[in-house]
């Protein structure tokens, strides 16, 4: 009886590996199962659908165009024989795969994908995609192993946000975005349209927001303290802003690829582009320029800031809703998703509290504070939104002196915002910057684009959208945020986005209990490799060790950490190269008194992976915690 009981249990064991067996596909589907055998092609492979319309769908183009830069012909065939791929809308919609949800059957001489709808059927060519291999020199078959996966999304909004104020991207690169982040299944472009470093939309009843907003000068170097302010008469010359032409033109792009784009235009607060076009439009009235990101803020404990240069809007003042209402009437026609974004964050009220007029309003209209005043532009705003069919979402600041009705919050300073407006059965989408902030340092800050905070891969694969005090109904879902202060580039953006955007997708795609970190990485890994084939920059930071530094009675200490599956870190303190033959990491060593650097690297296999880093003992001790 025994004997059998661990039979079975081995067995079983083995079967469930064989039935999970190494696929690399990101999100990771709800159910996958190994099949034997394969579906073999190799330089052409036929296309089969009972609905007529199928080879007009712009998805289904892409995966062909997709299939020939594989070096493979693909073409709808009536009556197809030899390879086929089928790909069916389902005539009785199958209710567990909702509106984006499909099945994948792949065998030996058929591969047969179902959906409900178009955009399941865009996911599932986005799995096929990942499961055949990264590149193929033509005259090498292609093989997929026969597999069936029934795959349907855990939440509705599964976002990315751009920042293209702090730096502008062309439209050819705002498309290599999205098409890049359709095909990890996310469903949201959240596009930061406006900010105090440039106004990026055509307002047609407001030339100048895109004539002087869109334009400053250029500075090269860290925003904020290395940036220096304009000098007298300097020429506006960085810059740039999509037409309504180019938006539509975009706002189909994404559609075609499942996404559906949120703007951002970002009221009372990051507003010094509106400002330097309209500085009536401020309390104080004054001339102003867009901001090259050169320093005018203060920030202090708990959150608090100042403005050293008026960049809100004036919440008293009629002429400002009427403009907010004109830009909104604009920016409802040309983007066709359910929500308008409001910004609502960080507006600093002090030019507000220090106005005579607006004490005086807030008197008139028993307005106790400048949240509530707040609160009362925010409350405006929404109507206007609402007037034009659409839903308000604001960032979490918009709960402060009294949440709109009917707004949806965007929770990023940390959870509570989205737990409080939950809470109040308001809906929300979790965007935490201690799991979802992409421009945070995700390596050591050594070898990283320095910014004031980092997030690791690790910990952004640990985001749990709904947590335990809140109804799951209430949350949306969650996003990634990039801006863009220090990302001068796209291939920098992918960079940043990638691999921490696949934590995101799998934590807002995937079932919670199949989530697997070795596994992972794992698939993350093979997921790198096609970014190298494809030659977009994927951030392989996750390799490199990870370094605390820490006091132990008078001796500096030094611990070495990596979160990656079989790997070996090498160090040395004697500035000795290469690091592998130096000594093995096995525990917390003393970085002795001296004019010395660390080196260290992690290896795999007698490999190097990831990058050495070399720091020295100064900047070490900087690292001791207080
Ligand atoms: C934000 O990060 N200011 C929303």
């Amino acid at each position: 009886m025994k004997s059998q009981y661990y039979l079975s249990v081995i067995l079983s064991i083995f079967l469930f590996q064989f039935s999970n067996a190494q696929h690399n596909i990101i999100p990771v589907p709800v159910k996958y199962e190994n099949q034997n055998g394969s579906f073999i092609f190799n330089d052409a492979v036929k296309l089969e659908s009972k609905n007529k319309e199928i080879k007009n769908i712009k998805s289904i183009q892409v995966f062909q165009s997709y299939l020939s830069n594989l070096g493979v012909k693909s073409s709808f065939e009536k009556k197809a024989k030899g390879n086929i791929i089928s790909i069916e809308i389902n005539k009785k919609e199958d209710p567990a795969l909702g509106k984006e949800g499909y099945t994948l059957d792949v065998n030996d001489k058929i591969i047969v994908l179902k959906a409900n709808e178009f955009a399941g059927i865009f996911n599932g060519l986005q799995t096929l995609k990942q499961l055949t291999p990264a590149a193929n020199n033509s005259d090498q078959s292609i093989e997929i192993q026969s597999c069936k996966i029934v795959d349907y999304p855990r939440f509705a909004w599964r976002g990315l946000m751009l920042d293209v104020s702090r730096h502008f991207f062309t439209v050819e690169e705002i498309k290599a975005y999205l098409d890049k982040m359709s095909e990890f299944k996310f469903n949201v472009f959240h596009w930061h349209l406006t900010d105090d470093q440039g106004w990026r939309i055509e307002i047609k009843s407001y030339p100048k927001l895109t004539e002087i907003g869109a334009w400053r000068v250029e500075r090269h170097g860290t925003f904020g303290e290395g940036r220096t302010v304009p000098k007298e008469g300097e020429k506006a010359t960085y810059g740039g802003f999509y037409s309504q032409e180019q938006i539509k033109d975009i706002v189909r792009y994404a559609a075609d690829r499942n996404i559906t784009i949120v703007p951002e235009i970002d009221f009372p607060g990051h507003s010094m582009a509106v400002l330097a076009a309209y500085p009536e439009l401020s309390v104080k009235k004054e001339p102003k320029y867009v901001s090259p990101g050169n320093k005018f803020s203060e920030w202090y404990e708990g959150g608090k800031f100042k403005m050293l240069i008026e960049n809100t809007l004036n919440p008293i003042d009629d002429n400002v809703y009427t403009f907010i209402d004109k830009v909104f009437t604009e920016v409802a026609q040309l983007f066709p998703g359910e929500y308008i974004h409001m910004g609502g964050d960080e507006a600093y009220h002090g030019y507000w509290e220090e106005n005579s007029e607006v004490k005086k309003f807030m008197k008139k209209h028993e307005i106790k504070d400048s949240h509530e005043l707040q609160s009362y532009f925010v409350k405006r705003v929404e109507k206007i939104i609402s007037s034009k069919g659409k839903k308000m979402i604001g960032w979490d600041e918009i709960l402060e002196g009294g949440l709109a009705d009917g707004a949806a919050v965007m929770s990023w300073r940390g959870m509570k915002g989205g737990i409080e407006a939950a809470k109040m059965g308001h809906e929300v989408v979790m965007t935490p910057t201690t799991y979802a902030y992409l421009d945070y340092m995700q390596g050591d800050v050594s070898v990283e684009n320095r910014i004031y905070a980092s997030l690791s891969l690790e910990k952004t694969y640990s985001f749990e959208p709904v947590p335990d005090e809140i109804e799951a109904k209430y949350v949306l879902g969650g996003q990634g945020n990039l801006w863009t202060e220090a990302i001068p580039t796209l291939q920098f953006a992918f960079y940043m986005t990638y691999p921490r955007a696949f934590a995101l997708a799998e934590s807002l795609w995937s079932q919670n209990k199949d989530k697997n970190w070795d596994d992972f990485v794992r698939r993350t890994e093979g997921n790198m490799v096609r970014f190298d084939k494809e030659g977009d920059n994927i951030s392989k930071a996750v390799f490199d060790p990870i370094i605390e530094v820490y006091k132990n009675g008078d001796k500096v200490m030094c611990k070495l950490e990596n979160s990656v599956p079989n790997t070996t870190i090498f160090y040395s303190i004697d500035n000795t190269y290469p690091v592998e033959f130096a000594k093995k990491y096995d525990t917390p060593f003393e970085i002795p008194f001296g004019n010395l650097s660390l080196r260290t690297q992690t290896f795999r296999d007698g490999k190097p992976i990831g990058r050495e880093l070399k720091i020295g003992r100064e900047d070490l001790v900087k690292r001791i915690k207080k």
